[in-house]
């Protein structure tokens, strides 16, 4: 494991390996034991969009770990100002020991990678969204105790959330359904790639996506960068909502998980969110567990 750009590039095994580790730091962390695992390394930290757990979880993570990490806005970077990626990688390169990146286009992480000779860090692009699906799988475990016969659903938008859950589903061997609306699918390529590795289903009728799951997910429906698209996004996902209907067909001890931010009363009730809200926030804490195991295998 070189770089995380996106969940696709990991096997199996390298993803069942971050997550032990991540285990392992929470046990140390709870018992108050911080290894410096990464005494003096320098995380370069680029935001060209907002956040509170990625910006947040990375840089008490790097410090926990005896490293230190660098907040880089694109409002004070020369990449804000259209320094090409390729110069601005290799320059950093020069100075870090790796680099995190939350961005548009998923061809800039790539690039980032391609043109630097550190490791990346995919902090969410429009594309995918690794980091946090592995703080997912990991509550998954952690709460089911293991990925076997597990069902995950997801309602909403085919975004780089749906993007990456339906691999981390796929790759650690769960079922995956997802309802959305028509034109809101999830990459094409990746429902072609989930069919034929594992079992995948698509449907318009999110309490029949639900049906018998283990994990039902949902995420915003306008995500960073479609603001302006917001009202015709309200429309077209209106009934592909996380509520009590959804929950009645899913498993009784079926468990809801939201990367957050969330918007009560669009994607999710409030009343099913804070009945699940102990799952939501130990998934939001795994954040910081998850990406220490990360920084981990790849600064190390
Ligand atoms: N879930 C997530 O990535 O949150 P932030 O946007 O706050 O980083
Ligand atoms: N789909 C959301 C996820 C936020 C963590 C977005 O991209 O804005």
């Amino acid at each position: 494991m070189k770089h995380l750009l996106k969940l696709m590039d990991l096997t199996r095994e390298e993803i069942l390996s971050v997550l032990n580790l991540a285990d392992q730091l929470k046990y140390e962390r709870q018992k108050g034991t911080f290894g410096d695992y990464l005494k003096g390394k320098k995380l370069g930290m680029i935001f060209q969009k907002s956040s509170t757990r990625t910006r947040v979880s990375f840089e008490t993570g790097m410090y926990e770990l005896g490293g230190y990490a660098l907040f880089l806005s694109n409002r004070d970077l020369q990449i804000g100002r259209g320094e090409p990626v390729e110069d601005t990688a290799r320059v950093l390169s020069r100075y870090l020991d790796g680099i995190m990146i939350r961005t548009f286009a998923q061809q800039e992480v790539e690039d980032l990678a391609k043109y630097g000779s550190i490791p990346v860090i995919n902090g969410l692009t429009d594309y995918c969204h690794p980091c946090q699906v592995l703080a997912d799988l990991m509550t998954i475990r952690e709460r089911k105790g293991s990925f076997k016969g597990l069902k995950m659903c997801f309602i909403g938008d085919g975004n780089n959330m749906a993007n990456s859950l339906m691999v981390g589903a796929i790759k650690t061997g769960m079922r995956f359904s997802i309802a959305c609306p028509k034109g809101y699918e999830p990459d094409s390529e990746l429902v072609a790639w989930a069919k034929k590795e594992g079992e995948f289903y698509m449907t318009e009728d999110a309490a029949e996506a639900a049906k018998d799951a283990d994990v039902v997910l949902t995420d915003v429906w306008a995500s960073m960068g479609q603001e302006e698209e917001k009202a015709k996004r309200e429309l077209a996902f209106k009934g592909f909502q996380i509520n009590e209907t959804v929950m009645k067909a899913a498993k009784k001890d079926a468990m809801v998980q939201h990367c957050l931010p969330a918007h009560r009363g669009e994607e999710i009730t409030a009343e099913v969110f804070e009945a699940h809200a102990d799952e939501i926030f130990d998934e939001a804490e795994n954040r910081l567990h998850a990406q220490k195991a990360v920084l981990c295998k790849l600064l190390k």
